[in-house]
């Protein structure tokens, strides 16, 4: 399996048990859901389900069509866009939900959501190539 996917998967699976840990977090406090509940819902969302999708999509998809990924370069800097994109959005979000620095956070937020998605373009713009090339193939024709 590729680096970079073994990556996205980790990292996927990072997202799932910090989300988590917030979750119970936010039942043993709901206090902490002014702090922390969209980080809870997007390292969930933005972090376990689409990092895994990310992952899977990146291995799986090229070889369903036949074909390599159309760029193994913009799928390897897309990892760092999306994971260093998401990273910043929670700690964005912690630091205006607790009134700390809430302007530097509104700007780290902001920087972080659009490095987010910045990722969600590449990944979009490499699977829609990788399948748009596959299309012109023609389909294997079944053994008579
Ligand atoms: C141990 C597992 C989990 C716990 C303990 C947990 C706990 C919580 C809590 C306490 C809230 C705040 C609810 C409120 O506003 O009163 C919440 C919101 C939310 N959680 Fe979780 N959660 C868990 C797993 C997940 C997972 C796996 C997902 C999605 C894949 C998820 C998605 C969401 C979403 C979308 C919201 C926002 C819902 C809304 O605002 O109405 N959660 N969660
Ligand atoms: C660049 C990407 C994204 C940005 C910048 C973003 C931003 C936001 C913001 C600012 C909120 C309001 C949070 C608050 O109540 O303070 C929000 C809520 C929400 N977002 Fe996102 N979002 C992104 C992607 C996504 C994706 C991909 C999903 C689902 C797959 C998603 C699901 C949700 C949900 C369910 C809520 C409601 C949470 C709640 O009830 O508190 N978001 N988002």
């Amino acid at each position: 399996m590729d680096k970079y996917v073994v990556w996205y998967i980790r990292l996927s699976l990072f997202f799932f048990v910090l989300a988590n840990i917030l979750g119970i977090g936010m039942v043993v406090a709901p206090e902490w859901k002014v702090y922390y509940k969209a980080t809870h819902v997007h390292f969930n969302l933005l972090g376990w389900m689409s990092m895994m999708i990310y992952g899977v999509g990146y291995h799986i998809l090229p070889k369903f069509s036949g074909r390599y990924i159309y760029s193994v370069a913009i799928q390897n800097i897309q990892f760092w866009f999306s994971s260093l994109g998401l990273l910043g959005m929670g700690v964005g979000w912690s630091m205006i939900g607790k009134d700390l620095a809430p302007e530097t956070g509104q700007t780290v937020l902001l920087i972080s959501a659009i490095a987010t998605l910045v990722g969600v373009a590449m990944f979009a713009f490499n699977i829609g190539m990788t399948v748009a090339e596959a299309k012109k193939v023609p389909p294997i024709k079944p053994a008579s």
